[in-house]
């Protein structure tokens, strides 16, 4: 599943910024804003980087690094940010990252963890690399609690399971706690509907 995965990224990484809007990635979105606004300390950690969506506009004061293990993904973040001296992208599978423990103050993945073939894993890993008292900031399609629409939501995963190796249904807050952290330590609401949540974790370890 994993390489799966990673080969349906490698396939529309061409095609990836049309279809998700926003094209030249010029104008920055709310939850963007929101994201850099929360960042905490100067070494940012960017896991599932994409195509440099919101890599682009991290501001200079920042020491950040941004993984993908889609290097047609990375390829297409590398043209975005190539004029950003304190930007460093790696190719790196989330679920088995090479950094030392508590390297980063900042962890941050949008749109992320409902592609990581074990969500689990890639959460303990953010886990492992942030600094303890550091923060985790996650922007996850979530499956709705409606009942029709959390229906609707499991029959679209599975096209979007098969196109992109997304699952949309995901419980990816609850994720966050099977990886170890504290309800107490998690904080949510949702930016879209019922299906796109904020969520900013505190990592006491
Ligand atoms: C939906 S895209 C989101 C990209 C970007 N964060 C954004 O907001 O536009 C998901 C990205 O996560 C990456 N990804 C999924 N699983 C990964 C893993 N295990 N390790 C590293 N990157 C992963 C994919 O290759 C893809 O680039």
């Amino acid at each position: 599943m994993k390489n799966q995965t990673k080969h349906k990224y490698n396939r529309i990484a061409n095609v990836y910024n049309f279809f998700t809007g926003n094209k030249d990635s010029k104008k920055m979105s709310s939850w963007t804003k929101r994201v850099l606004e929360s960042i905490e300390g100067s070494k940012v950690l960017e896991v599932g980087v994409g195509t440099g969506k919101v890599a682009i506009f991290y501001p200079e004061n920042l020491e950040v690094i941004g993984i993908d293990f889609s290097l047609n993904m990375l390829n297409k973040a590398k043209k975005q940010v190539k004029d950003k001296k304190n930007i460093t992208l790696l190719e790196m599978d989330a679920q088995a990252m090479t950094f030392e423990d508590n390297s980063f103050d900042t962890v941050v993945a949008s749109c992320v963890f409902c592609a990581v073939p074990d969500p689990i894993k890639g959460i303990k890993e953010m886990r492992r690399v942030c600094k303890p008292g550091g923060k985790i900031i996650m922007v996850e399609h979530v499956r709705s609690n409606k009942r029709l629409k959390g229906k609707i939501m499991d029959w679209l995963n599975v096209i979007t399971v098969w196109v992109l190796g997304e699952y949309i249904n995901r419980d990816t807050e609850n994720n966050v706690i099977l990886a170890g952290f504290k309800r107490e330590d998690v904080k949510s609401d949702f930016i879209f509907s019922d299906i796109v949540k904020f969520i900013e974790i505190r990592n006491n370890k």
